[in-house]
């Protein structure tokens, strides 16, 4: 499968949501996606019309925790409470992303499936930037999977550092 930039990457499905005040963006993501031959799964919502951003944001954090997509995308006004939504599922690292450095960073170091934009923040071109350096970027393991590793143990272990 040809990704943006032309290289060739393994075949991803991607999950996409959003709240209204990521709607517009999303549809342009989801174009860009579709474009450069992913699968897409679109979990909403559709239209302009408010909605609560948790219930889109836990459906997909929890497909992707479950396996179903390899990848997901989350865009809200800020990005930050999908993010904050999607990190609540056991399994997920989520990753806000305004810029390219970020982008590129939370697959390498942090090996996040989930990236969060916020659709009143970033501009459409950026965004689609960022969108395929996320996709095109892989972690590199060695250091970062042991930080990464510590950071899904935490998950068994509720409560501060150290308790
Ligand atoms: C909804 O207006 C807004 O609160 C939401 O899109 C997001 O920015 C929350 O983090």
């Amino acid at each position: 499968m040809k990704a943006g930039g032309g290289e060739t990457v393994g075949t991803k499905a991607i999950a996409i949501g959003c709240d209204e005040g990521g709607f517009e963006l999303k549809q342009t993501i989801l174009k860009l996606l579709r474009d450069d031959g992913y699968e897409v799964k679109d979990f909403g919502c559709y239209s302009l019309d408010p909605i609560d951003y948790p219930e889109v944001g836990y459906d997909l954090a929890r497909a992707v925790a479950r396996g179903e997509h390899d990848r997901g995308i989350l865009i809200c006004g800020t990005g930050i409470g999908m993010a904050i939504v999607a990190n609540k599922v056991p399994g997920v690292r989520a990753a806000q992303i305004h810029d390219s450095y970020s982008a590129e960073r939370a697959r390498k170091s942090n090996n996040a499936q989930i990236m969060t934009m916020g659709g009143r923040v970033v501009g459409p071109e950026l965004a689609k930037s960022l969108v395929r350096i996320w996709l095109a970027s892989e972690f590199t393991g060695g250091n970062s999977a042991r930080k990464v590793d510590k950071i899904m143990a935490g998950e068994q272990r509720p409560g501060p550092p150290g308790a």
